[in-house]
């Protein structure tokens, strides 16, 4: 394979679709939707599927899913380990009940609950110290994009979520470029609109971690994906992979977006 190869990165990076369930399903279906998924995707391992459920199911869902490679995630989560801290769940609570990954600076938890900039470093530095995987949720507003400050908000989000990684610790982070104004509206990120965000993210880790690590390294696009625009966006040169919400809530609409390229 010649140095010049684009797609070189991209075929080592194993694409990667997460479901982020949000406040919704009820146990029932969240149970059956594990079911699904578990006999689709059977023991293949040539895609990376997780699945970001709600606090209260997580335990039940490790155990539905368990012998399938199906990731579990939580939404959220503290950076102590126990503590006064009434409403928050700890790395170590997740560990515990099978949780192998999490979400971390997801734009509702940003924006919606105020959690700030700062807190995300430490949040990675807890998920990391606990084996979770974190993913780090980064992404603009409209108002910050129309201003022109889209890549000055996500370096100060991968500067502030990562600043307490190392280099060698990087090839269990996850970064998911989610535009504010693209979650949950049903408007998309274009091709170029992602592929611009995406290469300066990876440009960002590169100066800061090195070349290597930002090779390696995956990162999402979310934001209204949907069966009918995940190709498009999976063929943009640094996505690795969706973070899909709304899309996720049937099997019906998450399969096609699991199976994009089949
Ligand atoms: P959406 O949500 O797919 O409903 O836009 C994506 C997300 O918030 O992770």
């Amino acid at each position: 394979m010649s140095q010049e190869d684009p797609s070189a990165g991209r075929r080592k990076r194993k694409p990667y679709i997460a479901a982020n369930w949000k406040m919704n399903l009820d146990r029932n279906q969240a149970l059956d939707m594990i079911k699904t998924l578990k006999a689709r995707l059977g023991d293949g391992d040539d895609r990376e599927v997780a699945v970001f459920a709600p606090a209260v199911y997580l335990a039940d869902v490790a155990a539905v899913s368990q012998g399938s490679p199906i990731g579990l995630g939580a939404q959220n989560m503290h950076w102590e380990e126990n503590g006064a801290f009434t409403g928050e769940i700890s790395a170590l609570m997740l560990r515990g009940v099978g949780v192998d990954r999490v979400l971390i600076g997801h734009s509702e938890r940003r924006h919606l609950f105020f959690e700030k900039d700062e807190w995300m470093g430490r949040k990675i530095r807890a998920a990391l110290d606990h084996d979770i995987l974190p993913t780090l949720c980064v992404g603009e507003t409209i108002e910050e994009r129309k201003a022109g400050k889209a890549q000055e908000v996500i370096a100060r989000q991968l500067k502030t979520g990562l600043e307490w990684a190392q280099a060698i610790e990087m090839s269990r982070v996850t970064i998911a470029y989610e535009p504010v104004w693209a979650i949950g509206t049903g408007e998309t990120a274009t091709p170029d609109q992602a592929g611009e965000a995406h290469g300066m993210i990876r440009d960002w880790i590169s100066d800061r971690f090195g070349a290597e690590v930002a090779d390696d390294l995956r990162i999402l696009y979310g934001g209204s994906v949907k069966a009918d625009n995940v190709k498009e966006l999976m063929a943009v040169e640094g996505v690795d992979g969706v973070l899909v919400g709304g899309a996720s809530l049937q099997p019906d609409a998450i399969l096609p977006i699991i199976e994009f390229d089949k």
